[in-house]
Parts: C-alpha cells; sequence; structure tokens
C-alpha cells in the first residue's frame, strides 16, 4: 500500500530545512510503518544542519522520538498493528562483533548519519533519512530492531525524550562512568543530554552534581533536575570547580556540548585520577590539545559514551518503568511544543542556548 506524509527536509548545509511530501511504495520484509506522535530536537539534528556533521541530502530530520505501530511488512515478529513504541537509532543486528561482545551501542551494522536503506522517496528519487530514520515526520519506516515496545500508558512525548537525550545521558552517567555514591560530578552543556546526566548522577548518590552552562538562563532547569550547584561557564572554571571541590578537582565530569574547548574544561575540572566522559558529538576538525606529559602525570579516564553505552532494548523499557512507578520525572525537560514547521525555530532557540528540548507532536 502506499503511502504519502510530510517530513522536514534539508537539501543543503546551513539551508533551512521545510515540510515536504514523501512517498512510501510498500513496507519491505522486516520493516514496520510508525506514525510518530512525538519527536524531540536534539543537538544532533542542529549538528547536520549547521554543517558540525555533514550528512548527505536530500535529508529527512529527526531520530528522537516514538509513535505507533500502523504497518508490519513480512516476517516482522516484534512489534504488531497499535503497539506503542520509542525508536532507536542504533537497532543492534545481535550477530556482528561488537553485538556477541556486549557492545550493541556499537554495532557495525549501523545505518550512519544519513541512511537510504528504507525505500522513502521525495519527487521521485531517493530521500536519505537521518540516523536510519528521519523522524521530523508523519511516518517512519524502519527495520523492525529499530523499535522498542513501551507500555501505552507512557505519554508518547516522555517516550520521544527517552529515545536519544535521556537514555544517551542516564546511560553515560549508569554504564559509561559508573557514578559512585558520594562521588563529586561536573557537567558541561546543559541541554536535554546535560539535564539527563544531572539527574542520573543524582539518582546514582552523586553528593554533588555542579552544573555548568554558558547560559546563565539554564541554572532553573539545573536545579529542576537536581544539580546541587550551579555555575556559569568563563575561562577561570577549572578553579571554580577545585573551589566546590576540596581543592582537587570531581571525581567525574561529563561534557555534553560537543566542542575540543569544553572537552578540555572538562579535562581540567576533573581531579588527578578523575575520569571524563565525553557525551557530546563535535566536528571532525575541533582538535582537542592536550599535553603528552599532562596526560600521563594526571591519571585521568577520558572515555566517550556513545548512545550510553546501552543496550536500548533493555534500558529503554526499563526507563520507561521509572517514569511509570514515579522514580524518573521528564517533564521539565520539554520546554516547547510545536509542530514540523516549527523546527526550524527551535533550531534557532536551541543555537541560542534556550530552553531544554522543544517536542514536535503530532
Ligand atoms: N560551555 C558550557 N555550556 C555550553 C557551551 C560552553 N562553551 N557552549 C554551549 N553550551 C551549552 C548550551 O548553552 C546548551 O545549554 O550546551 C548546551 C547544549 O544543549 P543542546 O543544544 O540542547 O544539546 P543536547 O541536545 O543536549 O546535546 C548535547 O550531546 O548528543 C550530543 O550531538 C549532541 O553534541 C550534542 C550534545
Ligand atoms: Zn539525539
Amino acid at each position: 500500500m502506499t503511502s504519502y506524509f510530510n517530513g522536514l527536509v534539508l537539501t543543503e548545509t546551513a539551508g533551512r530545512p521545510t515540510v515536504a511530501e514523501l512517498r512510501l511504495p510498500e513496507v519491505g520484509p522486516g520493516q514496520v510503518r510508525v506514525k510518530v506522535r512525538a519527536a524531540g530536537v536534539c543537538h544532533s539534528d542542529l549538528s547536520m544542519v549547521n554543517g558540525t556533521i555533514r550528512p548527505s541530502f536530500p535529508l529527512v530530520l529527526g531520530h528522537e522520538a516514538a509513535g505507533e505501530v500502523v504497518e508490519v511488512g513480512a516476517n516482522v515478529t516484534r512489534a504488531a498493528v497499535g503497539d506503542h513504541v520509542v525508536l532507536n537509532w542504533q537497532p543492534a543486528c545481535r550477530t556482528c562483533w561488537f553485538c556477541e561482545n556486549d557492545e550493541p551501542w556499537l554495532c557495525s551494522t549501523s545505518s550512519g548519519v544519513a541512511s537510504l536503506e528504507n525505500g522513502v522517496t521525495l519527487d521521485g528519487g531517493p530521500v536519505h533519512v537521518a540516523l536510519g530514520l528521519g523522524a521530523f515526520a508523519d511516518q517512519v519506516v524502519a527495520p523492525e530492531n529499530a523499535v522498542i515496545r513501551v507500555p501505552p500508558a507512557l505519554e508518547f512525548e516522555v517516550a520521544a525524550l527517552l529515545s536519544c537525550g535521556v537514555l544517551t545521558g542516564a546511560g553515560a552517567v549508569r554504564n559509561t562512568a559508573q557514578v559512585q555514591p558520594g562521588q563529586s560530578v561536573v557537567v558541561i552543556g546543559l541541554g536535554g543530554v546535560g539535564l539527563s546526566v544531572v539527574a542520573a548522577a543524582r539518582a546514582a548518590g552523586a553528593s554533588d552534581v555542579i552544573a555548568v552552562d554558558i547560559s546563565e538562563a539554564k541554572k532553573g532547569l539545573a536545579e529542576a533536575a537536581g544539580a546541587t550547584d550551579f555555575v556559569v561557564s568563563s575561562d577561570t572554571l577549572s578553579k571554580e570547580i577545585r573551589g566546590r571541590t576540596s581543592g582537587r578537582g570531581a571525581d567525574h565530569a561529563f561534557e555534553c556540548v560537543g566542542r575540543a574547548a569544553t572537552i578540555r574544561a572538562a579535562w581540567r575540572a576533573t581531579r588527578r585520577g578523575g575520569q571524563v566522559t565525553v557525551v557530546g558529538m563535535g566536528s571532525n576538525d575541533d582538535q582537542v590539545q592536550l599535553s603528552a606529559l599532562d596526560i600521563f602525570s594526571s591519571a585521568r579516564i577520558l572515555r566517550s559514551s556513545v548512545y550510553g553505552s546501552a543496550d536500548p532494548d533493555i534500558e529503554i523499557p526499563r526507563l520507561a518503568d521509572d517514569v511509570l512507578s514515579g522514580r524518573l520525572s521528564l517533564n521539565h525537560l520539554i520546554t516547547n511544543r510545536i509542530t514540523l514547521a516549527d523546527v526550524p525555530d527551535a533550531f534557532d532557540r536551541m543555537s541560542r542556548g534556550e530552553g531544554a528540548r522543544s517536542i514536535v507532536t503530532i
């Protein structure tokens, strides 16, 4: 059955994305068609627009979403029509070396930033979909392993947040860094991802969670997420952090911006032997400078966290449970409810560091 739907399409770097009609000839074997009910605006979408990363064009943007299954192709076993699902931009094949070694977030069959695989067309020609999904659209067509069932009681808007920002932030704390009770934590960059790191660090029992942003306006959001301190980013940040951590620096720093300068700031904010977790996705052109002696003598650990080092098939249902049981509250993350056509304005707000998540509701 051919279906037509609207999607937000970007045709060039630094262009203004516009809503266009897309066509799907039919749902293929192993694929599912999902009616998108909510999609969050994540900085990785903005990075595809502003040239921080260079995807292929034309491109349907969007990857943080939840919706309802409306059609399934042949041989689909994981989902049925009517299921409420969260979309997963890093579906695991379960057979590659990484999957077999329990690192499904590094699955080597990943579709990459822009994929052509799902059969959707624009004006009769192929169109790429961001992170294998293209979720700023009324509908998404994806392989069945990219959908994760969640209880219908979970609101779609909250389910969408779990799909990228919250899983990424919570996973960075729990899985990648494994923050322990009583540890001190610095979080640099307080968007949807950084605020999720703040909340997860508090939930993990961190004694101090020092939230840092370039924008003073993030203070209230940081406090709502559970930060114990808020600091406006400056050249003297490491001094400021040492002053709040017995002169040593923090046990952990999380970089949630995606820039070399903030990775360096995170490095300098941690104590000797501390751990820096890079959560932000930066550009290939942005080089981090650290001296060889500093790397050796500071004994710090520097690592990155891709998709929260998580197996989303396990952790998204767990996070959904946490929300439904009241252990995890995410509503403060939603600062704007918008339509597809408003997403470019949401990118402008994000570039200015305003708000937390804008959510497209359909
Ligand atoms: N120092 C501190 N904070 C900064 C700085 C800086 N130099 N520059 C920007 N910020 C803040 C912004 O003010 C904003 O609050 O970083 C925050 C980034 O938030 P969002 O733009 O909402 O981004 P988010 O969706 O949270 O993603 C953060 O994680 O997944 C990656 O690609 C994503 O790199 C991005 C990062
Ligand atoms: Zn994202």
